[in-house]
């Protein structure tokens, strides 16, 4: 992912104006670091069918990661999670203010797709893209499962309601993260079922997320951890054995799923495949 920090590095949200901190709060989160996950899931798709575009590639693999890092923003803000810390440092909302805060994850929003729009594909491709972003980070995708989050707090969901929330708040940005690689190769065939895959794979990310919440220290995760005690986590409302029972079952079926891929996908996906997928067994 070294090309992909580069890449990130050189189009860096930029801002001159009278505000002396806004462009550094803009740049923050993003230099923060993180696990790069979803571009690493977009970039291994487009590696598998046709590496000559992974320059093109990293354009798309950064704007989800500019919507993933706003959710994130949000996501930490006093009235959603009220967090203090993320990707190892201190939020935006306690380094600058909470307005701060809003406006840029506001700001990276909207960039990110600035950035497909000016993306190196054809019309039609980036249309797709914008589609394929904006409805699963949007309004019937993170933003809804997060809504779902917090409106439901200290009110205990059934299982099947809580993996509607994941699948909308963590599990279709991933989803849509390899449907994106397979947009860009012009394979949507694959992407449909990439798709599927996705979904399975980001309820498994957030099981496990919720799983680290109550094993990891905030140290170790970067982020407050024993925090979803108000929450619908899995591990809140099942318990940490089941919590795991379940993972394992997600992890065996989408190892399966994986070497079932086409050899060149499955080239390019097992090592990030394997290492996220077991992720809860660390
Ligand atoms: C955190 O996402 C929010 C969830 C969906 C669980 P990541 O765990 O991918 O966070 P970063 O990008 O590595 O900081
Ligand atoms: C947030 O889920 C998912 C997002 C859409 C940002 P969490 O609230 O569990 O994420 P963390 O644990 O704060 O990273
Ligand atoms: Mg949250
Ligand atoms: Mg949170
Ligand atoms: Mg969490």
């Amino acid at each position: 992912m070294k090309n992909f920090e580069q890449f990130l590095q050189d189009n860096l949200p930029t801002s001159q104006s009278i505000h002396p901190t806004y462009e550094k709060a803009l740049q923050n989160m993003l230099l923060a670091g993180g696990k790069r996950f979803r571009p690493a899931l977009l970039l291994g798709v487009v590696k598998a069918y046709n590496p000559l575009l992974l320059e093109g590639a990293r354009h798309a693999a950064f704007a989800i990661e500019l919507l993933h890092t706003y959710s994130l923003i949000h996501d930490d803000l006093p009235a959603m999670d009220d967090s203090p810390l993320r990707r190892g440092n201190p939020t935006l909302h306690v380094v600058f203010d909470e307005v701060t805060a809003i406006l840029v994850g506001d700001a990276l929003n909207t960039y990110s797709f600035e950035v497909l729009a000016n993306a190196p594909f054809s019309d039609a491709t980036r249309v797709k893209l914008i589609r394929e972003l904006a409805s699963n980070g949007g309004l019937n995708g993170m933003v809804l499962g997060q809504a779902i989050d917090c409106y439901f707090e200290n009110q205990p969901l059934q299982v099947e309601d809580i993996k509607l929330l994941h699948t909308n708040k963590t599990a279709k940005l991933i989803a849509a993260s390899l449907k994106m690689g397979a947009i860009i190769v012009g394979r949507e065939d694959v992407g449909e079922k990439l798709y599927d895959f996705g979904i399975k794979l980001g309820l498994l990310f957030q099981i496990q997320d919720d799983i680290l919440d109550v094993t990891q220290s905030s140290e170790e995760a970067g982020k407050l951890t024993n925090n979803d005690e108000d929450k619908n986590s899995f591990v809140t409302i099942l318990g940490l054995e089941a919590s795991v029972k379940e993972a394992d079952a997600l992890a065996e079926e989408l190892t399966n799923a994986m070497n079932s891929f086409d050899t060149n996908l499955k080239t390019a996906l097992a090592e990030l495949l394997n290492k996220y997928i077991n992720r809860h067994k660390n």
